[in-house]
């Protein structure tokens, strides 16, 4: 059995230690404060929103939450957006993807103020990222590095491919491994000879998009495998981008869905709320 890298304990870790570093800035007077905003009532959104809403009550984090109906104009959400801007008591604004056809995500990710933008999209925080400097830096990619960091897995001299381009995942994830000294390669869906890429990965990100694409055929021996990916089957379980039985018995490492990486990025979230506030 490979080791499995448990994103379920290396989360409540890191909550616990803000917990503490909350309490201890509470007691000099500091409180934190973030902002979520979601339009309309996509389901999966619900929950990702509830979730953090607890994620923020465990750490003692006071959080605002701004429900609004899927007909909100982008100016109105704008609006919103510059008042929570302006307001000081807000550390952070998190705006919940997806927003609904007639509002352009890209407008108001860049309405955002750097300064409280936890979520690491704004192109501010990017270009930060992107030349080194201090910035908020994308929740899951941020994750993914803790998840390798805490488990004992060194990045410098390896060479580390990520499948998959986004501006959320991909991209700041090839960014992140490169500052910790990886090899990185970026492989995306236009990629040729895409299994040969992959087998060269001592450390392989896969952030794909397809349920349980990647099989041992892609898998160098004794690879890390973490598993970005998170898909409903049509009995309602859970499973990631990784045909995980396939690969297990190949791989030296390996994140589980659920399970893996997916508690890792709300607890990056509350990091960069704290952060935020320090600031
Ligand atoms: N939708 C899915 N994941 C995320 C996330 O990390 N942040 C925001 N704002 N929306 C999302």
């Amino acid at each position: 059995m490979p080791q499995l890298i448990d994103g379920k304990k290396i989360s409540a870790e890191i909550k616990d230690e803000l917990k503490e570093k909350v309490q201890n800035l509470k007691d000099d007077g500091v409180s934190i404060c973030l902002a979520v905003i979601q339009v309309g009532n996509d389901p999966a959104s619900s929950i990702y929103v509830n979730n953090k809403k607890k994620a923020c009550a465990y750490v003692g984090i006071e959080s605002l939450a701004y429900e609004l109906p899927e007909e909100t104009t982008q100016r109105e959400l704008l609006d919103l957006v510059e008042k929570l801007n302006a307001d000081d008591r807000v550390n952070g604004i998190l705006v919940q993807l997806p927003l609904p056809g007639h509002i352009d995500a890209d407008v108001v990710i860049r309405a955002i103020s750097p300064d409280k933008d936890v979520d690491g999209f704004h192109p501010e925080s990017m270009g930060r990222l992107c030349i080194g400097e201090e910035g908020f830096v994308s929740c899951t990619p941020a994750g993914v590095i803790q998840l390798l960091k805490r488990s004992g897995i060194e990045i410098a001299g390896k060479e580390c491919v990520v499948i998959g381009r986004s501006n959320i995942v991909g991209k700041p994830m090839s960014i992140l491994l490169l500052r910790e000294n990886g090899t990185v390669t970026v492989a995306h869906s236009r990629t040729r000879n895409l299994k040969e890429v992959a087998k060269r990965a001592d450390i392989l990100v896969v952030a794909i998009g397809k349920p349980k694409y990647i099989t041992s055929d892609y898998i160098k021996d004794r690879a890390v495998v973490i598993d970005v990916g998170m898909h409903r089957n049509a009995e309602n379980k859970l499973c990631g981008d990784v045909d995980f039985e396939n690969v297990k018995d190949k791989v030296s490492a390996i994140t589980p869905v659920p399970g893996g990486v997916g508690p890792m990025t709300i607890a990056m979230l509350m990091y960069n709320c704290v952060r935020a506030a320090i600031k």
